[in-house]
């Protein structure tokens, strides 16, 4: 019997694998040595670049156990596509896609004894920070970086499963700027702090603040944002200022198979009470999954969803998401990549 705490009991992303993938770059390739370690600490330079300089970007997936019991992780190669584009960003050595997937592969079937039951998975944290010791370098990238794979078994991100949450609707402060929101980086969600933690603290029913500023909502803090009816689903069009999740395009997929007209717009907070009367919103998320919204705080007024319970048609996406990525349905775009385990 394992003496680690049940993941489905305690906070997300609490509780660590045994294995764990590194691989060291001095400014060209990443050197992997193909085999897994068992996860333990770093030692670095008090000088790293990232200590000093925030260069820190991750990437965050799942793996889930199949209904005939095999292993696949969802959209392995749409989030290894992601980190290269963030490495590119930050102007940390990009990993070559190969070699970051074997590394997340290797882990999770290291790991593999340890994925939770639906609705439980195993969480997938690929890492890139920049190591080279030297603290002039303010305005230069490092030159040398450490990536790693470790992983988490997981259950619910939003403490409670699934229930409709409460989003206060934020429109002066911003998560980040707007060409950085694209960028899966630590400094973001270091911004997004303050604000997040202010807001709960003036109200703790808050669950997620929506970024909205200048009245153009985009995303919340670790997740993008739908409005949806019988007939529609709505979400804010991509551009570098937040975050391209794959789970919203895994949406807008399922989305438009199942018929849906699929609208990729600007979405204004004067369409919310409209929204709120006469149809549904949710979140969606490699975290979240896709989790309903029962409640929006604008200006100070409360936005009751519906009837402030989860929406008929985001129970239908949800369904037709977890029964994807579960092995439940076929896989009719490629989605899922099957690993030992
Ligand atoms: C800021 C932010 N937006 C959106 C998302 C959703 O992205 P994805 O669906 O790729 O997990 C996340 C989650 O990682 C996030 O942190």
């Amino acid at each position: 019997m394992s003496d680690k705490p049940d993941p489905m009991t305690v906070p997300f992303g609490t509780v660590f694998c045994d294995y764990m993938a590194t691989a060291r770059s001095t400014g060209g390739d990443y050197v992997y040595g193909g085999e897994v370690e068992p996860y333990g600490d770093f030692t670095m330079s008090p000088a790293a670049h990232v200590l000093h300089y925030g260069s820190a970007i991750f990437e965050g997936l799942k793996a889930h156990r199949q209904s005939d019991g095999s292993l696949a992780i969802f959209r392995l190669d749409d989030h290894v596509a992601r980190m290269g584009q963030s490495a590119e960003k930050l102007r940390l050595p990009v990993p070559d896609a190969a070699t970051l997937r074997k590394m997340i592969i290797d882990a999770c079937e290291s790991n593999a004894t340890e994925v939770p039951e639906p609705p439980g998975s195993l969480y997938i944290r690929p890492t890139i920070i920049g190591t080279e010791p030297n603290i002039g370098a303010a305005a230069t990238p490092s030159s040398e970086a450490l990536m790693y794979v470790v992983n988490c078994p997981v259950g619910d991100y939003f403490k409670g499963g699934v229930r409709p949450l409460t989003l206060l609707i934020e429109d002066s402060i911003p998560r980040t700027t707007p060409q950085f929101g694209m960028v899966k980086s630590g400094a973001n969600y270091a911004m997004a702090l303050a604000p997040t933690l202010d807001a709960m603290e003036k109200n703790p029913a808050i669950d997620q603040i929506l970024f909205a500023t200048g009245g153009d909502i985009t995303e919340t803090g670790a997740s993008n944002f739908f409005l949806c009816d019988g007939d529609k689903v709505v979400t804010r069009h991509l551009d570098a200022s937040f975050l391209h999740g794959v789970t919203r395009a895994s949406v807008i997929t399922i989305a438009n198979d199942m018929g849906y007209d699929v609208e990729e717009r600007p979405i204004a907070i004067d369409e919310l009470a409209e929204w709120a009367a006469n149809g549904e919103a949710f979140l969606s998320g490699t975290a979240a999954v896709l989790a309903p919204v029962g409640t929006m705080i604008v200006d100070g007024r409360e936005l009751t969803v519906g009837d402030g319970q989860p929406g008929e048609n985001t129970m239908k996406l949800r369904q037709a998401l977890v029964d994807i990525a579960g092995g439940q349905a076929g896989d009719p775009h490629g989605w899922r990549t099957p690993i030992e385990g």
